[in-house]
């Protein structure tokens, strides 16, 4: 029993340790003072619709008094928007039935010229999103002036251009506290459920979900570390699906050269109406696979894993 006790003190001063050491490491993270700029008059009210046609104000109906997750996409985005919604998915469904409780999370769109409440809702449905989590569109300018106030806007180039270069980061927040957190899809999914389910949470929150399993084993070559990061929020390399299809034996399925190919440029090899993709992207609920924008030695790495462990599996 002391054992245990004195285990559960060293966890709690190694995860102290990891958050120290990400801060440091860049991530942003700030607290407002009472009563500074960050209160009230800060955030723009703007109108925004949800994917059900309810129309609500960000500061008002989204985040007041609440525990939050923010994030910006656009439903015909090929390249991190996806790898966001699913990491998102994955920190979803860790804090279980706490979401829409003590955590919310919005997704709101930047193409709100095309993006109207049905193209939302069906993104939402395709994606399979559980409740506690809201699709948002609004005016252009407002969901500008909003990425502005949040941090969260990285260009001012032509709309493609600015459509490209969205950020890719997650904007967590406890509105009461002033608490704000920005973090990164491509962390893994604990990190982020600690953020959401404990850090940023002021009431008392003893169970958080995740906290006892062991943490893993370090990746053990570049291509699994790659996989991780990049892949593992949609794909496992066993036969079970996810998002996409599971990947045990693809290296051996698929010819070197298409899978290469595929992993680098999905999204031209599909608009290229390459039939394998085709028929994947038809069978996977016309999800996405993100245009990562992997080098070509990555690529290499990461089928060389995909091809060891598919074996691991097998074995
Ligand atoms: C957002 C989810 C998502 C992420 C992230 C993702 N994929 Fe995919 N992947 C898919 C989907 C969905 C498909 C099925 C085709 C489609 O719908 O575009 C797919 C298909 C594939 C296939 C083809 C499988 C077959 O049967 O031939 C391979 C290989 C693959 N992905 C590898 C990867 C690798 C490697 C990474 C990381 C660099 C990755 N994927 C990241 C969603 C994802």
């Amino acid at each position: 029993m002391n054992a245990k006790i004195a285990s559960a003190g060293v966890r709690a001063f190694l995860i102290l340790l990891t958050g120290l050491a990400v801060n440091l490491g860049g991530s942003l993270a700030w607290a407002a003072p009472p009563g500074s700029a960050w209160g009230v008059n800060y955030f723009p009210n703007v109108e925004l619709v949800t994917q059900d046609g309810k129309k609500v104000r960000f500061y008002d109906d989204l985040i007041k008094d609440k525990v939050f997750a923010i994030n910006f996409i656009y439903t015909r985005c090929t390249d991190s928007c996806p790898l966001e919604t699913a990491a998102l998915r994955k920190v979803q469904k860790a804090l279980g039935d706490r979401m829409g409780k003590d955590v919310v999370f919005y997704s709101i769109s930047i193409d709100g010229d095309r993006d109207k409440p049905d193209e939302l809702k069906d993104y939402a449905e395709r994606f399979n999103v559980g409740p506690g989590w809201t699709f948002l569109t609004g005016r252009p300018e407002d969901v500008t002036l909003l990425r502005q106030k949040l941090g969260m806007y990285r260009s001012d180039g032509q709309a493609e251009k600015a459509l490209n270069e969205h950020g890719i980061s997650i904007l967590m927040g406890n509105e009461q506290a002033g608490q704000w957190i920005k973090r990164s899809p491509f962390e893994e999914t604990k990190a982020l459920v600690r953020v959401l389910g404990t850090r940023l949470q002021t009431k008392s929150t003893a169970t958080l979900t995740g906290n006892h399993e062991a943490d893993r084993v370090p990746a053990q070559s570049s291509g699994e570390a790659l996989f991780r990061s990049n892949c593992e929020v949609c794909h496992s390399i066993g036969k079970e699906d996810g998002l996409g299809p599971g990947l045990q034996g693809v290296t051996k399925m698929r010819d070197r050269a298409w899978l290469t190919r595929w992993i680098k440029t999905p999204d031209k090899v599909l608009a290229d109406k390459d039939p394998i993709a085709v028929d994947l992207y038809n069978r996977y609920k016309k999800i996405l696979m993100p245009n990562l924008r992997l080098s070509d030695s990555e690529v290499e790495e990461l089928i060389i894993y995909m091809d060891a462990s598919s074996k691991e599996v097998k074995g």
